[in-house]
């Protein structure tokens, strides 16, 4: 655009109007909602502790804060994954921290309380703040007010501001172990079979295990494979096992489940390919392919598109068992053999079958557990003759006798490969 030179006042004004309006066009989108940063206290340092827990609670306790991390997939902004009170959280504030001035920057968040809170008070929340825009902070407190002691206030590192390259395709995120949780044998069984369907990494939110899955997952980190997250939320909340309010009245549902999630996905954003939500006894078990490498580059060809991939979800009762596959030494350890149990239920009509997710975690804004609720691009269900959940648990459908349900041994495939490294594990941990 030519703006300068000889010109009328009157072409100078417009040539300003229309560079002002482009500059305000620009931030639009992200003005409405976020206010630009102020600098507040210049020529303060940047002080206070750098928070080292999982789970930092605010002075108001009703903001609790997981994590920041940078994003500018749509403008510059910081957005920190936490857990907020539905009502009483209103208003928020980032204070960054410019190096190497040590300038103090201001900037009212945008609050979004995630729509899947299933009633409960407490839910997952995005808290985002538009950045300064002549420094990249490393650091950012988070404070109810513009105004305070920067000293009383605990700082954050910014996570995902630094490029890295992918360190795994596949990285597996399992939220919130709790309740002394004690099925080691599934657990090894799941550990083993993700590694060969091709992950190097898994997220594990631990609340809660019991000691023989301490050493298990004592080997995995040592291994290199798992990375514990700890997850002490009943420290500060009342924490309910269910996964919805009416069920049982607490502050929050299922350990926090899908903040924990939410967290894994910007966690893993720029360190891997692939991200994997599932639960521990889930398995995403490919029929046409070996492996998820493979299923996942045909499934991208045909969609590209698509950033969210869904699993349909089939429950393998616990209840019925095959004789085959009765490996006697694994009988000594806890926890349910997977290979002995390869009856699934069928469809029932009227009834969805939950879904189960591989995204690609660049193109996620916020996931619940099912699905996705904001993406860049779309998502798709993928067949059942291509990949299903194998779900091993209690039944959904009790009543039905053995002979009513599909006998399916596609796990059966991966049998030799699967004995053999679960027994390595076994004989090194529990055995
Ligand atoms: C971080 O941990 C150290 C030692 O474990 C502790 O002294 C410090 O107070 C902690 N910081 C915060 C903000 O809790
Ligand atoms: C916040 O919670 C802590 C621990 O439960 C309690 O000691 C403190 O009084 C609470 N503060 C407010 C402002 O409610
Ligand atoms: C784990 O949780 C159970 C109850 O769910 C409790 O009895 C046990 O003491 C807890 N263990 C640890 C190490 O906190
Ligand atoms: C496995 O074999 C043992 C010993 O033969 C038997 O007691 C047990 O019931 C079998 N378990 C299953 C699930 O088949
Ligand atoms: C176990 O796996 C091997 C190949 O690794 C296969 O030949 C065999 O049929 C499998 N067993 C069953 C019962 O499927």
């Amino acid at each position: 655009m030519l703006c300068g030179g000889k010109k009328s006042y009157f072409a100078g004004a417009v040539c300003i109007i229309m560079l002002t309006s482009m500059v305000t066009f620009s931030y639009l989108r992200i003005q409405r909602l976020i206010h630009l940063p102020k600098i507040v206290q210049e020529g303060s340092r940047c002080r206070g502790q750098t928070a080292n827990g999982t789970i930092t609670p605010l002075k108001d306790n009703r903001t609790f804060i997981i994590s920041p991390y940078f994003d500018d997939r749509e403008g510059k902004v910081t957005r920190v994954i936490g857990i907020v009170h539905h009502e009483d959280v209103k208003e928020l504030y980032c204070w960054f921290c410019c190096q190497p001035h040590g300038k103090i920057y201001v900037s009212k968040a945008k609050i979004d309380v995630h729509s899947d809170r299933f009633g409960f008070p407490y839910g997952a929340a995005d808290i985002v703040c538009l950045e300064p825009g002549n420094c990249d902070p490393t650091h950012v407190s988070i404070h109810q007010s513009p105004h305070g002691d920067i000293d009383q206030l605990s700082r954050f590192e910014i996570k995902n501001r630094k490029a890295e390259p992918f360190s795994a395709d596949f990285t597996v995120c399992i939220s919130a172990m709790f309740g002394n949780y004690n099925n080691v044998l599934q657990f090894i069984q799941s550990m083993e079979m993700y590694k060969i369907l091709g992950v190097q990494k898994v997220v594990i939110y631990k609340n809660n295990c019991s000691q023989m899955m301490e050493k298990v997952l004592k080997f995995y980190l040592e291994e290199g494979t798992v990375e514990i997250i700890p997850w002490p939320i009943n420290s500060y909340l009342k924490v309910s096992p269910k996964w919805h309010f009416s069920m049982d009245a607490k502050d929050i549902g299922y350990y926090g489940q899908i903040t924990a999630l939410n967290d894994c996905i910007y966690r893993n954003m720029q360190r891997s390919r692939f991200v994997v939500l599932n639960d521990a006894d889930e398995i995403i078990l490919p029929l046409k392919h070996s492996d998820w490498k493979t299923m996942m580059s045909s499934l991208q060809e045909q969609n590209p598109e698509t950033g969210v991939f869904l699993f349909e979800n089939h429950i393998f009762p616990e209840t019925i068992t095959t004789p085959m596959f009765n490996i006697s030494s694994w009988n000594a350890v806890p926890g349910i053999n997977i290979l002995q149990h390869v009856h699934r239920e069928p469809d029932r009509k009227e009834i969805f079958n939950p879904k189960k997710m591989i995204v690609d975690p660049r193109k996620v804004i916020q996931t619940s557990v099912h699905s996705v609720l904001h993406a860049y691009g779309t998502s798709v269900n993928v067949p059942t003759d291509v990949a299903l959940v194998y779900h091993c648990r209690v039944p959904l459908q009790s009543n039905l006798p053995r002979e009513s349900l599909i006998r399916d041994t596609t796990l059966w495939r991966y049998n030799s490969s699967l004995i053999m490294n679960v027994n390595k594990v076994l004989y090194q941990t529990v055995l």
